[in-house]
């Protein structure tokens, strides 16, 4: 029941109040007519009991909306107050009438202080007018998105801020307020230039990288022209000239041809590896017989094993022999692998050794009982042009590139390889093969 209802009920029992009174004065000797008006006064009076009731309880009720209201009211104070991030509600003029905890942090200055400050206050000077001319748009744009700028706080500290910001109009839609977010971004602006400044320089090392491996591709290939040739007629001299030459004669030309090899050796490393770092090394995929090729490589370089008094065992167990691969590369890297262990030996021996792990992987391991590798040293031993421990492999040849190509081909090869080792005692290395290599 609404209150003018009320008022009415009232009103109307009032007048008939009145009407019968009325009635009783013009008739005093009328008994019946008195009866009557007591009768309904008494229905008027009831309709009033009730129409009381029914304003108490909706009266009951509306302090109920009032606390839940109030309950909603805290909630989004509380909410509003300890938001991560500064919200303020201003005037259109910028003046600042509510503020939460965060937006006083945000500006260094006590919650009570902030307000009825114009929050231009907060811009630094050279920014103020385009702050201004914001702010005026703002009232017609109705809103404002992810806007930063540079804000300074009470004690002039500059921080990067992304603003945004509502209008709160009247129900004329005249903007009367506006309600800002203010989320302090110095943080992810400093965590974006790292990563702008990381990715330069990463940038930086890749042309250096790719600069280098152009160089050595150039160089290596420049190198090789000559070099041929000087081989190539070194032999011809020595087979023409054998029985005129002095043994003297013959072992300086021995020695031409000797290092020359060598660094023809060095040299396609180099170009190897220069391709393969570039990613323009392709694999020359072919059906072969990996015991034959073992066999091959193992009989090859025993000569070398035996002139350093070393054994140079194999061990092949092996039921499918066909792989799919490319024997050159497989030659180059087990040469390597196994040059290393008669490289790094002096006594003891070599032990190479083939297995299948199941239908789908061959296994090779080159073992020796030399020198050994320190387990900080383990973790460079892969990286190009890395000798470790370099006073002491200076007594043995090499360029420190062979484990880097190692490494690349058996990436080429989806194979992988470890190492195992500890100085003094030798070292295993264990390469994983897929047994058909899938050309990329
Ligand atoms: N079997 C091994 N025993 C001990 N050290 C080894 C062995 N194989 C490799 N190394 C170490 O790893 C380094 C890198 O090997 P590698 O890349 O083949 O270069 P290089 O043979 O030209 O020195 C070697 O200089 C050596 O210090
Ligand atoms: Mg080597």
């Amino acid at each position: 029941m609404k209150f003018d209802r009320f008022i009415r009920k009232v009103e109307g029992v009032r007048q008939q109040t009145d009407s019968l009174y009325k009635s009783v004065h013009e008739a005093p000797q009328q008994q019946e007519l008195l009866i009557q008006a007591v009768e309904q006064l008494s229905v008027s009076l009831e309709e009033l009991h009730v129409a009381e009731e029914e304003l108490l309880q909706q009266n009951e009720q509306l302090v109920e909306y009032q606390q839940e209201i109030e309950k909603e009211r805290q909630r989004y104070q509380e909410l509003f107050d300890f938001a991560p991030d500064g919200y303020l509600v201003t005037d259109i003029n910028g003046k600042i009438l509510e503020a939460n905890q965060a937006a006083s942090q945000l500006f260094a200055i006590d919650k009570t202080r902030i307000l009825g400050k114009l929050l231009i206050v907060f811009v630094p000077q050279q920014a103020r007018r385009k702050f201004r001319e914001k702010l005026a748009r703002l009232c017609q744009q109705t809103q404002l998105r992810d806007w930063e700028i540079g804000l300074q706080n009470s004690q002039g500290i500059l921080f990067d801020c992304e603003i945004s910001a509502t209008t709160t109009n009247d129900n004329k839609a005249n903007c009367i307020g506006i309600r800002w977010l203010l989320r302090n971004v110095s943080d992810r602006k400093q965590a974006e230039e790292k990563t702008r400044f990381v990715e330069l320089q990463n940038l930086h090392l890749r042309e250096a990288a790719e600069f280098k491996s152009k160089i050595i591709a150039v160089l290596s290939h420049e190198l090789r022209t000559p070099l041929n040739a000087i081989l190539g007629f070194s032999d011809v001299l020595l087979r023409l000239n054998k029985n005129q030459f002095t043994p003297q004669s013959v072992n300086m030309v021995e020695t031409i041809i000797r290092n020359g090899k060598q660094l023809l050796t060095l040299i396609n490393n180099m170009l190897d590896f220069a391709k393969l770092e570039e990613g323009k090394f392709s694999l020359n995929l072919q059906y072969f017989n990996i015991t034959e090729l073992f066999k091959l490589i193992t009989d090859d370089l025993r000569f070398f094993a035996n002139q350093k008094n070393i054994a140079l065992n194999i061990d092949i167990n092996i039921q499918n022999v066909k792989v799919l691969n490319d024997p050159i590369r497989i030659q180059q890297l087990l040469t390597n692998l196994i040059c290393n262990a008669i490289k790094f030996t002096e006594t003891g021996s070599v032990l190479v050794e083939l297995q299948e792990l199941n239908d789908d992987k061959i296994i090779i391991i080159v073992k020796d009982t030399g020198i050994g590798i320190s387990e900080i040293d383990l973790n460079y031993i892969f990286q190009a042009f890395r000798q470790v421990n370099q006073t002491k492999t200076r007594r043995y040849q090499g360029t420190g590139l062979g484990l880097a190509i190692v490494k690349d081909l058996l990436n080429l090869m989806q194979g992988t390889i470890t190492v195992e080792s500890s100085l003094g005692e030798g070292s295993t290395f264990c390469i994983e093969l897929p047994r058909t290599v899938i050309s990329e």
